[in-house]
């Protein structure tokens, strides 16, 4: 008798233990911590549309955006905490003029501050430089992340025309090691030089928009200079995190390491820099195909969710976050790796800063 009422209660307790641990598993999975999201501020809409940018890389327009319908769909999506950024085309919208790009900056984070202030448990944000103004960018990311909690910053892969990587922005790369910073980057339209020295947005298909395809182009452009500029090489306490899985990046790196002559550079040196300073995150179509390519150079530690919301409408966010439910067991059959995906390794990631 005694024996079986044992026999009962372990039986009781590791059902008990089993709930427990499934239960927080299936809790933890849908807890996501998104870390390329958008707010759209109604005077950078004004601004972007005013100073020419109303398509903005050939897209029909600038999505609707409110905090309201940001926390909606993080409620709907299971997403726990928004790490917001301004997208393409940033804050440096009108060729030359660095005053209006510093103001329009500054004026973007305190609007992001703000909604992190009243929503700590939410909002989190990627904090706008006014590049390629390197003085103006010093200033700006002194002051937002000193004053204003600032999670890191956002660039972009090239500031008209100026590439990350470029030697004139070395100041600003070294201040960001300096300081342990992260650094979001984020696509957008490739820039070209006219042989008279102009720079021009490039759109060599022009019927279609360029976050089609060209982002992917010109994040494995920024980040390829990254590497054989030696920006990665010379500063390791910056950690970066690249948009959409790579985009183009990974089939380049075994072309570009084994090609380079200016640089003492292989693929196992990149691989070692992934793991020491980069996170990719999986906003777009990262599955149920795309990982895969990625997955060669880096692990489950490396990945970060995000929505693209609202560049990327409630209706898709929702039906790729199911796509992920589905699809992420193939690529990782570990809990835990999936955990860390949907938000443990943001979590640390965060708690760095
Ligand atoms: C939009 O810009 C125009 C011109 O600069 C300005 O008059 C107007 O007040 C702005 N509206 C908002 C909402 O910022
Ligand atoms: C959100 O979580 C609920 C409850 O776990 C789940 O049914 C739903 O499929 C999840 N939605 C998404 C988009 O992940
Ligand atoms: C940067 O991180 C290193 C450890 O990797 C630490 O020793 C240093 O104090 C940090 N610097 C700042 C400014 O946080
Ligand atoms: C990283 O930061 C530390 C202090 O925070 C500094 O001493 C070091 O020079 C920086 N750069 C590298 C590559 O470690
Ligand atoms: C290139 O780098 C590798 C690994 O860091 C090192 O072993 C090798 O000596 C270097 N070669 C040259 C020519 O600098």
């Amino acid at each position: 008798m005694t024996a079986w009422n044992d026999a009962l209660s372990w039986l009781a307790l590791m059902l008990t233990f089993h709930q427990a641990c499934c239960t927080a598993l299936t809790t933890d999975r849908t807890d996501k911590i998104d870390v390329h999201s958008h707010y759209v501020p109604p005077f950078w809409r004004n601004e972007s549309i005013m100073t020419g940018h109303g398509q903005p890389d050939g897209m029909p327009g600038i999505p609707d955006w409110s905090e309201e319908a940001h926390l909606e769909l993080m409620r709907q999506a299971n997403i726990s905490k928004s790490i917001l950024s301004i997208t393409s085309p940033g804050t440096y919208l009108i060729p030359g003029d660095y005053l209006h790009a510093r103001r329009l900056s500054r004026r973007c984070n305190e609007f992001a501050a703000d909604l992190k202030r009243r929503r700590p448990e939410s909002f989190g944000f990627w904090a706008s430089l006014p590049l390629p103004d390197v003085q103006g960018s010093l200033d700006e990311l002194v002051y937002a992340l000193d004053n204003l909690d600032a999670d890191g910053v956002v660039v972009f892969t090239n500031s008209h025309g100026v590439y990350l990587g470029d030697d004139i922005l070395e100041p600003v790369f070294r201040e960001l090691d300096r300081r342990n910073a992260t650094v979001f980057v984020h696509p957008t339209s490739p820039c070209i030089r006219g042989d008279d020295g102009s720079l021009r947005p490039a759109a060599p298909l022009p019927q279609y928009s360029n976050p089609l395809f060209e982002f992917f182009f010109d994040t494995a452009r920024a980040v390829i200079n990254l590497f054989l500029s030696g920006t990665i090489g010379d500063l390791h306490n910056v950690t970066y995190i690249v948009s959409h899985a790579g985009g183009a990046l990974p089939p380049t790196i075994e072309r570009f390491t084994q090609f380079a002559t200016s640089i003492n550079i292989t693929s196992d040196i990149v691989k070692e820099a992934f793991v020491r300073q980069f996170y990719f995150d999986l906003a777009g179509f990262a599955f149920p195909d795309q990982i895969y390519g990625l997955l060669r150079y880096v692990g489950a530690g490396r990945l970060l969710y995000g929505s693209d919301y609202p560049f990327t409408s409630a209706t898709r966010v929702l039906s790729i976050a199911e796509t992920i439910n589905e699809d992420i067991g193939k690529a990782f059959p570990d809990p835990l790796d999936q955990r860390n995906i949907i938000n443990g390794n943001a979590q640390r990631m965060l708690a760095r800063g």
